[in-house]
C-alpha cells in the first residue's frame, strides 16, 4: 500500500519524506488556504516547492467548476512539474475533463468521492486515482470503511487500473483497515502514519531493555 501525505505544508511533506516511506502528497484548496497560499503565481510556486521535496505523486486540485475551465486549469497544473495528478471532483463537467485528460496522457485524482457509483463513473471515464472520504462519511454516521471496500471490489470485478487513494483518514485504524480491504493508497496527515509506531510494550519494553543494559555496564 502507498502512503501519501495529505497537507500543503512544507515542513510536514520534508518531515514524512525524510522518514523514507512516502510515495506521494494529496492536496486541495482548503489545505492550501490553511497554509495562506492564494493567488495563481504563489500556487504554482508551493506546488513546484512540494514537487522538489518528494519523488513522486503531488495532487493538485482545479477550482474551475466547467469544462473549458478545468481543462485550463488542469493543463496548466500538469505543466509545473511530471509529478503532479490534477484532481478534479466528481460532477458531470468533471468526467468529461477526465476522459479528456486520459487522453491527453495527464493523470487525474478525482475527488469527493462518497459513493460506489461516483467511483464507477470516475473508473469509466480512466481517472488515475478515486478518493474516497473515509472521516467525512463516518461524520455522518455512514460506513466510511465500507465504501473504501465496495470500491476495491467493483474495480477488482472490472479490472479498472484506477487506484483507490483513501482520503479523509482520521486515525492509525483507519489506515490499518485499508490495508485489510486493500486500497491502493491511503492519505493522511503524518500523525496518522506515525501513529502506527505506537505500542505501550514497545515503549515499555525498550525502557527496560534501555535500564537493563544500563545496570549491567555499572551505570
Ligand atoms: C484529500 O485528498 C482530501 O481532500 C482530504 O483527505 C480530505 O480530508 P478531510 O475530510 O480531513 O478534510
Amino acid at each position: 500500500m502507498k502512503f501519501f501525505i495529505d497537507t500543503a505544508n512544507l515542513a510536514e511533506i520534508r518531515e514524512a519524506y525524510d522518514l523514507g516511506i512516502l510515495d506521494g502528497v494529496t492536496t486541495n484548496p482548503s489545505l492550501m488556504a490553511k497554509e495562506g497560499i492564494t493567488g495563481e503565481a504563489n500556487v504554482r510556486a508551493h506546488y513546484k516547492a512540494i514537487c522538489e521535496i518528494v519523488d513522486d505523486k503531488v495532487s493538485a486540485e482545479v477550482i474551475a467548476t466547467d469544462f473549458e475551465g478545468m481543462i485550463r486549469e488542469g493543463k496548466e497544473l500538469a505543466k509545473i512539474d511530471d509529478k503532479i495528478v490534477v484532481k478534479i471532483p466528481i460532477i458531470k463537467e468533471g468526467i468529461k475533463a477526465i476522459k479528456y485528460f486520459n487522453s491527453e496522457g495527464i493523470r487525474t485524482n478525482c475527488t469527493l468521492i462518497f459513493s460506489a457509483g461516483q467511483a464507477l463513473l470516475a473508473a469509466k471515464a480512466g481517472a488515475s486515482y478515486v478518493s474516497p472520504f473515509i472521516g467525512r462519511l463516518d461524520d455522518i454516521s455512514f460506513d466510511g470503511m465500507e465504501l473504501i471496500a465496495q470500491i476495491v471490489h467493483i474495480y477488482q470485478n472490472y479490472g479498472y487500473q484506477t487506484e483507490v487513494l483513501a482520503a479523509s483518514v482520521r486515525h492509525s485504524m483507519h489506515l490499518i483497515k485499508c490495508a485489510e480491504v486493500g486500497a491502493d493508497v491511503v492519505t493522511c496527515p503524518l500523525k496518522v502514519i506515525t501513529g502506527l509506531l505506537n505500542h505501550p510494550l514497545t515503549t515499555s519494553g525498550l525502557a527496560t531493555f534501555l535500564a537493563d543494559h544500563a545496570k549491567a555496564a555499572g551505570k
